[in-house]
Formats: C-alpha cells, sequence, structure tokens
C-alpha cells in the first residue's frame, strides 16, 4: 500500500515528539511537518503523559495554533536556552545542512534554533538533496527600505531573484519584512555564501541553516532513518 506525504511526515513528527520530556522547554518550529509535531505535543500534554512543557513558536502561525492546543508557551526574555526544538526544512545535503523558511519564518527559527541544545528536524525523504540549492531557492529576508539594491546584490553573486508573494499579494514576515527568493542553482559554497548575506547591511537573515541541526529524522517509504550530525 502506498503511503502517502501526510503519513510520512506524520512519522517523522511523532519519532521527534518521543525525545520529548516532562519538564522541557522547547522550540516549536513552523510548516506542514512541525504543526504535525505541535499537534502530536498536545495530544501527549491533553492525555497527561506529558506535563510541565513550555514552548516557544517560531512564528505568529504556530503560536496560535499552540494556544488553540492549550500548549503553555514561554518567551526567549524567560527562558532563554531551550532543551529541544523540533522544526522542518525545505532542504538538507548530506552533512545535515539546511535550506529553510519555505514558510517565511527563518528569521525567528534561527534564532531559536541558536538557543536550543538540540535541534531536530523533521522531513520526509523528497526534502534530501546531494548540495544545498538543488531543490529549493535560498529565502532571503530584508528589509523593506532598499529592497531593490538587495535584489541586485543577489543578482550579482549569481541568483535569478524574485520577491516573494502569497495570494498574490507582496509577502510580508512576522517582523514585516519582504523575502527574496535567491535561486543560485546548486551552491558550490554556502558557508561563503552564507557569510556574504551575513555581510550585507539591509539582509536581516538568511535560509542557509549550517551546522544548526544536530539531528534529522526522515521518513520514507522504506521507514524511518535518524541522522545525526557527525562533530
Ligand atoms: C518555515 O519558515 C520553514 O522553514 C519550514 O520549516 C519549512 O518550509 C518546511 O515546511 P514543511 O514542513 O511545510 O515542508
Amino acid at each position: 500500500m502506498a503511503i502517502d506525504i501526510l503519513q510520512l511526515k506524520q512519522q517523522a513528527a511523532d519519532q521527534a515528539v518521543a525525545a520529548v520530556t516532562s519538564g522541557m522547554i522547547l522550540g516549536l518550529g513552523t510548516g506542514s511537518t512541525a504543526l504535525l509535531a505541535v499537534r502530536r505535543l498536545a495530544e501527549l500534554l491533553a492525555k497527561g503523559q506529558l506535563r510541565d512543557i513550555r514552548g516557544v513558536p517560531t512564528s505568529s502561525q504556530i503560536e496560535q495554533e499552540a494556544r488553540r492546543l492549550n500548549i503553555p508557551l514561554t518567551t526567549l526574555e524567560v527562558d532563554p536556552v531551550l532543551d529541544l526544538t523540533i522544526d522542518g526544512a525545505d532542504e538538507v545535503d548530506p552533512a545535515l545542512n539546511l535550506i529553510k523558511g519555505g514558510g517565511g519564518a527563518l528569521l525567528r527559527e534561527k534564532i531559536v534554533a541558536q538557543a536550543s541544545r538540540r535541534e531536530i528536524i523533521i522531513v520526509d525523504e523528497s526534502k534530501l538533496s546531494p548540495v544545498l540549492g538543488t531543490r529549493w531557492a535560498v529565502p532571503v529576508e530584508v528589509i523593506e527600505f532598499g529592497w531593490r539594491t538587495q535584489w541586485d546584490y543577489l543578482s550579482a553573486l549569481g541568483a535569478q531573484v524574485t520577491v516573494r508573494q502569497r495570494n498574490g499579494v507582496v509577502f510580508k514576515t512576522d517582523q514585516g519584512n519582504l523575502i527574496l527568493d535567491a535561486n543560485f542553482g546548486p551552491l558550490t559554497d554556502a558557508t561563503t555564501l552564507a557569510a556574504r548575506l551575513n555581510a550585507r547591511v539591509g539582509v536581516v537573515e538568511h535560509g542557509l541553516f549550517l551546522g544548526l541541526a544536530s539531528e534529522v529524522i526522515v521518513a520514507g517509504a522504506a521507514g524511518i532513518q535518524h541522522l545525526t550530525r557527525q562533530a
């Protein structure tokens, strides 16, 4: 029997939530896969199988969902170190570097990832890629002021650039910024590109998550793989 993609995402989400223990402070990732983890977490809390969990949501969308599901929330001001974050990704390379930001939450996701002792990424096997950039453009969050100069900068670095839209209107992030999707094709040197983007004034953050994932849980037709980053 064919397993559909939703079932694969659910399997990855369930496996990640199995790593949660009572008392943990969690980062709550954004996207359709991370949402399944949040719902599973809520289920275990409601059944009393988990207790004393607090979560830091990575987007207003996931915050609303967590509130609706009665998951207690906290902030990085109150709890600056998180035990575990469970999040999704758009592309994962063999070294467990990622492209994230398909949902537009990359800035908060990266802040939360940096504040986490452990970052588990949950994906279905379609997200695996030999080289970052093969399947996905690099989302680059820029402030609105001077955005066109960032477009030109990204073009000069070799990208085909589009301004992200949603439902026919320009997409704004939770911070009110724009996203430029920069399609470089397969990246020969993601580290250098990340450094260039980090150094550029007006670029708030980008979707290259290098060295931030500690583990990746991949659900595929043949079963679950639990990958761990080599130090
Ligand atoms: C949100 O900004 C993203 O980083 C998501 O984590 C990523 O797009 C994965 O989303 P899906 O689980 O919906 O594919």
